[in-house]
């Protein structure tokens, strides 16, 4: 059970204590340059993963792109202390909940497709995008892979008599 909070000028500082573990660094940013690309860049929204304790175990963010109206998971660190646990699947599925719940009011745009990339090598984080439901597609974005998971079908809603 995680919940994303936005990253603000209450909890920022917490946010940039996220570190991957050494071996992992070459397929994430740090968190600060994911920080800033949110502060900046005007595209992307940073959250911290908090655990139930309210303890910041994580970064994501997230972004619309114009294009073609998918939703965006980026910048996905999971603390190397805290990695493990079941935080990074908690993370994406809460981000999709959220699209699910509250779009079209935070970005304007209704939610019906998630997107991501993922170096080829990145075995655990593949492996983790593919069990929820992410399947390549056959596009690059750099040198990185992207994956796409449709909004799955809402059940219809059953009236009596
Ligand atoms: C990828 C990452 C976010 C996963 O977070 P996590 O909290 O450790 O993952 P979880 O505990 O939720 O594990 C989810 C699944 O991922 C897979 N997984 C995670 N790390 C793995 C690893 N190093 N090797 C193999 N499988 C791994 C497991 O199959 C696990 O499946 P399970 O739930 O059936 O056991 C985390 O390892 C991380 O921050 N890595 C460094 C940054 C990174 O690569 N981010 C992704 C960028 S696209």
């Amino acid at each position: 059970m995680v919940v994303l909070v936005p990253v603000t000028s209450v909890n920022w500082r917490e946010v940039t204590r996220v570190r991957a573990a050494e071996h992992q660094r070459r397929w994430v940013a740090d968190v600060t340059y994911y920080l800033c690309l949110s502060a900046y860049d005007g595209l992307w929204r940073s959250c911290a993963v908090q655990d139930e304790d309210s303890a910041t175990v994580g970064h994501v963010m997230w972004a619309v792109d114009p294009e073609d109206d998918s939703h965006w998971i980026g910048g996905l660190v999971i603390d190397a202390a805290h990695q493990g646990k079941g935080f990074g699947r908690a993370t994406v599925l809460a981000l999709m909940t959220l699209w699910e719940h509250e779009e079209p009011s935070l970005s304007g745009t209704p939610y019906a497709q998630a997107a991501l990339s993922v170096a080829p090598d990145n075995r655990g984080a593949l492996g983790l995008y593919r069990s929820l439901g992410f399947v390549e597609t056959g596009e690059l974005s750099d040198d990185e892979v992207v994956l796409r998971r449709g909004r799955p079908a809402q059940a219809p809603l059953r009236g009596s008599g």
